[in-house]
Order: structure tokens, then sequence, then C-alpha cells
């Protein structure tokens, strides 16, 4: 699939979700997960977050559950596996779908075994920022072979990316590689501003999806120069993975004695048989978005993931039937996370330009 989010729609219409079903997943989110449910006519039914984590409180999915529920959705957000056994259970006993949101988490694991293998289906995300990178790019994985036939027939039947599309994510590593280093500059933003004003990279969310919309061209297949990338990429996941994780191991050891709340399973406290995937290193603050804007003066770019319950912030909740205060923990969490970055292009000194930082803002 073009995208992760093409990949879930196309998975939920092949379950046959249709407009009547209900579909359950966490608060803490991007849009585009509300949007493929929305997208087949079904209703998304936020249930909040754990007290202390990121993912959904498996205690909280039983009571958002009624006749007309027909699937949980469950994200392991930042690559931390949420609570699989506890909500396998909760589906089993409902006769629900359960499908794991896998953008996230390409290679974390649970006792041994490999998150996306736990649902009935999951779906997984190739874009930018993502644990592989073809700038776009989705799949669906599913064991039940019913299933993969159904999803087959539709794929079938979906268009490729347009030629220009193809060659916008083709030119966005590229464009990236030249502005990056002049980023923190005007010049550098200037050159971004006037790439996305020339069409020449894609946009990560289009307008039309920021309200609650299917652009026109959704969804589409994976276009073969894409799928080539990703592939390229997909060799090196092990490399990618060990070193997530010895910058996720070595953001534990430095913020270890800092007022900064680290995750449960981060690499020093880790729960027994979990292993994170490691995409970003979370960590929360009561005063996270001065931070966040500190950082951004001193041209650090921490990351600003769901910085709002249904990212990104520039979205109106109603247009994603989410009600204000529904999930507080949320709510709470998107205003005091940082996630700090793990990717293949920090050196152990930017690690440690990070690291300054974060304890300069605690005084
Ligand atoms: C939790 C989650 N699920 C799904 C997606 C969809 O991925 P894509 O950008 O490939 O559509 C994203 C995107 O960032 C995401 O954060």
């Amino acid at each position: 699939m073009q995208r992760g989010r093409d990949a879930l729609y196309v998975l939920l219409q092949a379950m046959g979700i249709e407009k009547g079903d209900e579909v359950i997943l966490q608060a803490y989110t991007c849009i585009v997960v509300p949007n493929a449910i929305q997208y087949t006519g079904a209703k998304p039914v936020y249930v909040d977050i754990e007290k202390k984590g990121f993912n959904i409180d498996p205690d909280l999915i039983e009571a958002a559950i009624t006749p007309k529920t027909k699937v949980v959705i469950i994200q392991h957000t930042f690559g931390n596996p949420a609570k699989i056994a506890e909500i396998q259970k909760i589906c089993q006993e409902n006769s629900l779908l359960l499908i794991e949101d896998c953008a996230h988490s390409l290679s974390a694991e649970v006792n041994g075994q490999k998150v996306g293998t736990f649902g009935h289906a999951a779906i997984w995300s190739f874009g930018r920022d993502k644990i592989i990178s073809s700038t776009w790019g989705g799949m669906i994985t599913t064991d039940n072979d019913l299933l993969a036939k159904k999803i087959e027939e539709s794929y079938e039947q979906i268009p490729f990316p347009s030629f220009f599309q193809v060659f916008q994510a083709l030119m966005h590593p590229l464009i990236f590689a030249i502005i990056k280093p002049m980023y923190s500059s005007k010049i550098g933003k200037g050159l971004l501003v006037l790439s996305q004003k020339l069409k020449l990279i894609p946009r990560v969310i289009f307008r039309i999806e920021k309200m609650g919309q299917k652009p026109h061209f959704f969804p589409q297949q994976m276009s073969n120069a894409l799928a080539h990338l990703a592939l390229n990429q997909l060799k090196k996941l092990g490399r990618f993975h060990q070193h997530r994780k010895k910058l996720a191991m070595r953001y534990g050891e430095e913020l270890k004695d800092m007022p900064y709340e680290l995750p449960l399973n981060n690499p020093l406290a880790s729960l027994k048989g979990e292993n994170s995937a490691h995409l970003r290193f979370p960590l929360r603050h009561p005063n996270a978005q001065s931070i966040l804007q500190a950082a951004k003066q001193q041209g650090l770019y921490l990351g600003d993931w769901y910085t709002t319950v249904l990212a990104p912030a520039d979205c109106q909740l109603k247009d994603f039937q989410y009600k204000p205060g529904s999930c507080p923990r949320a709510e709470q969490a998107a205003v005091e996370t940082l996630n700090l970055p793990t990717h293949i292009q920090m050196t152990p000194a930017k690690v440690e330009r990070v690291v300054e930082f974060l304890r300069q803002q605690i005084g």
C-alpha cells in the first residue's frame, strides 16, 4: 500500500466494517487512524491510555464495547508494545477482531514473539520518521487466508500513485539531505517552505485529511520504486534496531537521575519479556511544551509527535468524533511528553547535546 493509512482503510473494508459499526482505538494517536475508520462509515470510539505509558489501557476497553463494536485497533506507541495478552483475551471473550497498528513498532517483540503476529491482522508504515522509510509506504499482514484473499481482491482494484506522486516521494530524501544541515537557519527553513510550495516534496498529512475527509486519490497501491526502497531499508533493519536500542540505553542512563519521567519499558527498567522498537524515546515533564520551544530556539529538534490528543495540532477534534475531556490521560500525555530521536542519523555527540540541553532545562 502507498501508506499505512491506506492499509488500515483497505483492511477495515476487507473485514466488512461499514456504517453503523464501531471501532475502538486509543486516544493519543494520529488523525489518519480515525480517518480510516470514518471513511468506512464506522464510528471511532476512543479509549484512554494507561496511567504510565502511551498505549491503550486494557482495563478501560470493556466499558467502551457495545453491540455495534466490531474491531479493536491497538497501537504500540513509539515502538513500545501494548499489553497484548490482556487485550487478546478481551477480544476473544467479546468476539471482536483485533488489529495491531504497527506503524511505530517494526522489530518490537513480546516474550520473543514479534508484534504484528498477535492480532487477526496488522498494519505497518514505511513513511517518514518510521523504523524504516521509503518516504511513503504501508503494508497489511494477516495469517487468516480468507481475509488475505479479500485484501488481495480489493488491492487489485485500487490504482497506483501517479508518476508525479512517486517523483515527489523520491525527491524527498534528496531535498532533505540538502536542507537538513541548514534547517536551523532562515535559508534552510525558506528552502523547505519553497520545496513544499513548489510541490517538490509531499506533505505528510494532506489538508483535506486534517478536516476528516478522504483525498480523491485514496487508497493507492505502493509504487514499485518505493517498494524497492522499502525492501532495501528492510535489509538494514537489524542494524537500525541495534542503533536505536543503544541510543535508548544512553538516554535512559543519562536521564535516570533527572526529574523526567522515563518510559516504563525503557531498556534500563525493561518490563519482563518486552522488547521495544525504540522508534522514539519518550519522557514526561510538566513543562514539556516550553522545553520544546526552548529546544527549537537552540536549533534542536526534539520530537513533537502527539502534542495534542489527536495529532497534528491544527485539526478540529470534532471532525474525528473525539469528545474533549473523554480521555484525560491521553490529553495530559499530549502536553507533558517529549520524545527523543533515536534514528540512524543521531550520533553519540548529538545525543550528548540533547542530554545536555535537557539537563540545563531543569537547572
Ligand atoms: C499510530 C499511527 N498509525 C498509522 C499511521 C499511518 O502511517 P502512514 O503515514 O504511513 O499513513 C501513523 C502515521 O504516522 C501513525 O502514527
